[in-house]
């Protein structure tokens, strides 16, 4: 059994792990109680505290049961957490170390389970291993956790040191995965009928910079995905999380607008609407540079959806620069944003400022920000009403009745299952069996961050 504990690169890097066990003869248990276990293991995120502290609360209370499996860590982790995380776990390593996971074991194997192996941290230090030892991972074949979408890793680590993240320290510098790898791993799923692809990087748009090869670039590898796209004449969308404003350029939109496999969404991390609070994240760019660039955005590709990442609270926030944020949402009319509490993150530059807003003003202004974005995005979904959309059918809840989608601006989408199901069985099974497929949907009522709609 392994848990994933955070993000969409966290769930990418379980699949692969996944295998790994797999390949052990081990098969995934559907619960964690179950007292055959042999090995449980959590992949674990830094990027806040509460992440942190489940990691703590999960090993413990493994630790204190009945029955005791091996038990093993890895993940995005910051060293100061890797050395008390050993102490708790069997097997603590980086996650570029996975494969060598059976080897571990069969070392341990016959000891009485209470010291652990750790793999030494030092070797991160060498880009040419990282590099060599992030390239095997990738190679290993990921169990998928679904048939139809798919997350696909093109790099790992940041070299941007926006002052409140930890991610630098967890995954450490750029490593950008040969296109070979990331274009066989593509071709192979929309082979198999994948539907819906999201390439995952720490600062996807920088992609291949740390590489000698000048032609490698994004922009040249959403290029070559668009191409695959026409060449098998195969039906997908092509998604990417996270870019970073500053290093976005036209070339990428042209490229967007230009292939249908490329979805027309940007998920664009804003952070904050003030220039000084922008400044003390080293975000290296002001509000008048990110509107800029989604100015570009809407000249290019007019039809894409904005979401967003924002941080309320980050050290030294006035009242000022928090209305400057909403200020900045108004006006760019983001069609999604995830906001976050600022919490100081161990190991990252904030992390020795004064933590100095307070609680409460956290929680005022988290829910002034979710509010002004309800009031925003649910304005953009009424203009998706009465509409046609194409959807992907990504799941089914018989219980509550409805199938959930979304459409390739990733906007949610329900349809009650009366509205498809014809009463005979048959009819039934067909439609359980559309998951993973595209449907056209009349939308027939919108909410704020969701709409519903009728299969036509
Ligand atoms: N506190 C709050 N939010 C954070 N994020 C990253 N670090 C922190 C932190 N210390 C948010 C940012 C980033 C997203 C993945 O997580 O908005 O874009
Ligand atoms: Fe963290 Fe900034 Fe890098 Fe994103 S760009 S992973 S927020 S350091």
């Amino acid at each position: 059994m392994v848990l994933p504990f955070g993000c969409q690169m966290n769930r990418s890097d379980t699949e692969r792990i996944r295998t790994v066990l797999n390949s052990m003869g081990l098969e995934e248990s559907e619960s964690e109680d179950d007292p055959d276990l042999a090995i449980k293991g959590i992949i674990a995120c830094s990027i806040r505290q509460k992440a942190v502290d489940r990691v703590y609360g999960k090993i413990r209370n493994w630790n204190s049961s009945k029955w005791k499996p091996l038990t093993f860590l890895s993940g995005c982790f910051l060293p100061a957490d890797g050395e008390k995380f050993e102490a708790l776990f069997d097997f603590v390593f980086p996650i570029d170390l996975a494969s060598k996971l059976p080897e571990m074991i069969r070392e341990r194997t016959g000891d009485d389970f209470t010291n652990s192996i750790s793999l030494p941290s030092g070797e991160f230090a060498d880009s040419d291993v990282m590099e060599k030892r992030i390239e095997s991972f990738w190679q290993l074949q990921p169990a998928y956790s679904s048939g139809s979408e798919a997350f696909i890793p093109i790099q790992n680590g940041c070299n941007r040191f926006c002052t409140f993240c930890a991610v630098p320290y967890t995954r450490s510098r750029e490593v950008s995965r040969l296109p070979a790898g990331i274009l066989a791993e593509l071709r192979y799923l929309v082979g198999k009928d994948y539907r819906s692809f999201t390439l995952l990087g720490q600062n996807v748009n920088s992609y291949g910079h740390d590489r000698k090869d000048s032609k490698l670039n994004f922009a040249a590898l959403m290029k070559s995905i668009g191409k695959i796209g026409r060449e098998t004449g195969k039906d997908f969308w092509t998604y990417f999380t996270s870019p970073h404003p500053r290093d976005m350029n036209g070339a990428l939109f042209d490229v967007i607008a230009e292939y249908d496999v490329l979805a027309k969404q940007i998920h664009l991390p804003l952070q904050s609407g003030d220039d000084e609070v922008l400044s003390r994240m080293n975000r290296n760019y002001s509000v008048a540079d990110y509107q800029q660039v989604v100015h570009e955005i809407r000249g290019t590709l007019p039809g894409a959806t904005l979401f967003t990442d924002i941080i309320v609270g980050f050290c030294g926030e006035t009242d000022a620069q928090f209305e400057r944020t909403l200020e900045a949402m108004r006006e760019i009319q983001f069609d999604m944003a995830y906001i976050a509490k600022y919490s100081p993150r161990p190991g990252a530059a904030s992390a020795g400022w004064a933590d100095d807003v307070s609680r409460e003003v956290k929680e005022q202004r988290f829910a002034k920000a979710g509010e002004v974005l309800r009031e925003i995005a649910s304005r953009k979904k009424r203009e998706m009403l009465a509409s046609k959309q194409k959807v992907l059918l990504c799941g089914r809840n018989e219980q509550k009745g409805y199938f959930s989608g979304y459409t390739e601006g990733r906007v949610p989408v329900r349809l009650a299952l009366d509205a498809v199901n014809a009463k005979s069985a048959e009819k039934n099974v067909e439609n359980r069996s559309r998951v993973g497929e595209f449907t056209t949907a009349r939308i027939t009522s919108t909410g704020s961050l969701s709409v519903e709609g009728r299969m036509l």
